[in-house]
């Protein structure tokens, strides 16, 4: 490098990548490389390196997006940890509007939250050459491939996306990375650390092939525009004992990993992708009949929905753990909305026509519950529109305000008594003889995966909706419509 930095002028301090994963993680072609697997790994610390091949640059900009500010700002977090990296190149940061790292040819390093799923629109026009996610399975599938859109680039780097993530089997990236697990241990395969494979996303659904030229034959791609389509992926796995640099540093860090309980020390100690808590009880896959149409024998149709609780906040639940073992697990609860449609058909059976599942909440929710009920109304017919209810006046007062916005459209709101599992046992039943018919849709697989982890899976809204609109399928007049008055 040509530029003289301070750091150089004094004793020598060398910044460079550990031997092994992190090496292979920086030397990755890729379009898009995933680092994964064991907490304290070393791979938000492989991010923050990466960046540094591009600072001479005077318009480049990396943003790199964790789940919340809290979460950047917190000890041992991406701010403090590029604390460690970044003034030794002379670097200056802000911490406003978002952190934001700068160094002397102009090129910027910028750390960015996005907690709901709209959060991504703010992007809408900006160009990121080099998008990184810190902890990818906390942002949605479509938060992703949003972003990822935006994916452009003038100042002469070729667009790409970096991003790091503990193990987490419930999450969509567990399925996007399956080629590269072993399908019976959950751990990665060794044998395909670092391999590349490609793919073509078509209507929200992902084509792989193992080389570019098959999806160029598949989909018909000849333009260099359209075969540019084509996406290159790596999966480089991460093992603690990869990161030296921690071990000798906080030799205590294995021994906090070890005090978890066996199902956490599986995820972030040993880096399983297929560990589960006990599940599968209720629900299973193999038990649903899949049918391409919608069936012309429906008598009842019901759309309830779970709704979103709080805002996200600080995450303080996680007190005393290290850094990177901490989970924003309370925020990720109670921040999706659901919506499951479920038919009555006239033989018994039932029908989950659609799903919905969004990041999302106040006024964005109260959008979506109209949307839907009009389009649910026209696709279908009669659909009843079932809302839950919380306790105390201030439950009863939005329950009213949404039955007043729904005016003209059959709704029921109800206090929800019981606990999820108690409420989910009916559909539970119904679907475990083998008595439900589920319409073939991009939904299916994380419908699946909710259905089959509940009870014990950290969410729950798709099960809730269902059980609910289950409920209501049995225990409403299926005659007349009827709404609740104050
Ligand atoms: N190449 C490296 N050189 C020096 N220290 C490193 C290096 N890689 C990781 N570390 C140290 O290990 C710590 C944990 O790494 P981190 O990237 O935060 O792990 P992970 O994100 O996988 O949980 C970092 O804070 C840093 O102190
Ligand atoms: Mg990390």
């Amino acid at each position: 490098m040509a530029r003289k930095y301070k750091s150089e002028t004094k004793a020598p301090i060398i910044i460079r990548p550990q031997q092994g994963k992190q090496e292979m993680f920086l030397r990755s072609p890729a379009d898009i490389c995933i680092y994964g697997g064991a907490a304290g790994g070393g791979k938000t610390y492989a991010l923050l390196l990466e960046c540094l091949r591009h600072i001479e640059r005077k318009n480049f900009e990396a943003v790199i997006f964790r789940q919340s500010r809290p979460q950047i700002l917190s000890a041992g977090g991406l701010y403090a940890t590029s604390q460690e990296i970044y003034p030794y190149l002379d670097a200056t940061s802000v911490l406003t509007p978002n952190v934001q790292w700068r160094f002397p040819s102009g090129a910027k390093v910028t750390f960015a939250h996005m907690f709901y799923e709209k959060e991504k629109y703010n992007w809408m026009g900006s160009q990121i050459p080099l998008l990184m996610f810190d902890e990818l399975t906390h942002f949605t599938e479509s938060q992703f491939f949003y972003l990822f859109s935006r994916n452009r680039s003038t100042c002469g780097v070729k667009p790409y996306i970096r991003a790091t993530c503990n193990p987490d089997g419930e999450s969509w990236v567990a399925k996007f990375i399956e080629w590269w697990l072993d399908p019976e241990t959950g751990y990665a395969d060794e044998s395909r650390c670092g391999k590349i494979r490609y793919f073509v996303r078509r209507n929200n659904i992902i084509h792989w092939a193992d080389s570019p030229e098959q999806l160029y034959e598949e989909f018909g791609l000849y333009t260099t525009e359209e075969m540019s389509e084509v996406k290159s992926v790596a999966f480089i796995s991460a093992k603690l004992t990869d990161n030296n640099a921690l071990l000798k540093h906080d030799p205590g860090y294995i021994g906090a990993l070890k005090a978890m309980s066996e199902f956490d020390q599986e995820q972030l100690l040993n880096g399983n992708w297929k560990i589960r808590r006990s599940a599968g009880h209720y629900f299973k896959r193999a038990k649903a009949q899949m049918l391409t149409a919608v069936p012309t024998d429906v008598t009842k149709w019901v759309r309830a929905w779970d709704l979103a609780a709080t805002a996200p906040g600080e995450d303080d639940d996680n007190e005393g753990l290290p850094q990177a073992m901490k989970r924003n697990t309370r925020n990720d609860d109670s921040a999706y909305t659901a919506g499951v449609l479920l038919g009555k058909r006239r033989n018994g059976r039932v029908f989950v026509a659609d799903v919905i599942n969004v990041r999302e909440n106040g006024a964005d929710v109260r959008q979506l519950i109209l949307n839907t009920a009009a389009s649910d109304n026209a696709l279908y017919g009669n659909v009843t529109v079932r809302l839950p209810q919380d306790p105390g006046q201030a439950g009863k007062d939005q329950a009213q305000s949404f039955v007043r916005m729904l005016g003209g459209y059959t709704v029921t709101t109800a206090l929800e008594s019981g606990d999820k599992v108690t409420r989910a046992e009916p559909f539970s039943s119904q679907w475990l003889a083998g008595n439900v018919d589920v319409k073939v849709a991009e939904w299916n697989d994380d419908y699946f995966r909710q259905l089959e982890n509940f009870p014990v899976g950290k969410l729950k809204d798709m099960v809730d909706a269902s059980a609910n609109a289950y409920l209501e399928l049995e225990n409403g007049k299926p005659e007349f419509g009827y709404s609740f008055s104050y």
